[in-house]
């Protein structure tokens, strides 16, 4: 598996945001799958992380425009969800599972290890902006653990080893 970087716009860019003509033509196929704008909320929030790699004030700010809702609502929706990030990524999100299957199942070691190898806690990033570390709960995949998801990607059944040797394959191409 080759998991793609995230590639976040920096906050400077994003200050004041003008969709495209490709942003435009996507949000308004992503607007015919919905009976309301409203509806079309967390969606179109995604598309726009795909496309800025996080949710800036100006991102907030330019679709509460292209929805008619107010920043404030579309700001409520953004920061109940965890899948959005309200501040720019790591290339690589590492999301380790701490509940209880993947505990038994190793996770513990593998959280300890991820500390030390990188250096950062839970909630910090590489100072190389390679990789950034969250601790989640539950990510259903309980059958497979351990579990870490890296970006959009699941690594299970890890051990220290297979996870090094991810990591190791995800820091060398992080220029590509
Ligand atoms: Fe880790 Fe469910 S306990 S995926």
């Amino acid at each position: 598996m080759s998991t793609a970087p995230i590639h976040a716009v920096p906050a400077e860019q994003l200050a004041t945001v003008t969709f495209d003509a490709t942003m435009e033509e996507r949000i308004a196929e992503l607007l015919t799958h919905y009976p309301t704008k409203r509806a079309a909320l967390l969606p179109v929030l995604w598309l726009c992380q795909q496309r800025y790699g996080w949710i800036a004030p100006g991102v907030i700010e330019a679709v509460a425009a292209r929805l008619g809702e107010s920043p404030a609502f579309v700001q409520g929706v953004v920061t109940f969800y965890t899948m959005f990030y309200t501040s720019p990524p790591a290339r690589y999100v590492l999301q380790v599972c701490e509940t209880l299957s993947c505990a038994l199942c190793g996770g513990k070691e593998l959280v300890e290890h991820l500390k030390t190898k990188l250096g950062i806690g839970f909630g910090e990033r590489t100072p190389d902006g390679t990789f950034q570390l969250v601790g989640v709960q539950c990510l259903g995949a309980c059958g497979s653990a351990p579990v870490v998801q890296i970006n959009d990607d699941y690594y299970e059944n890890l051990t220290i080893e297979k996870l090094d040797a991810v990591l190791d394959e995800l820091a060398k191409g992080k220029e590509a």
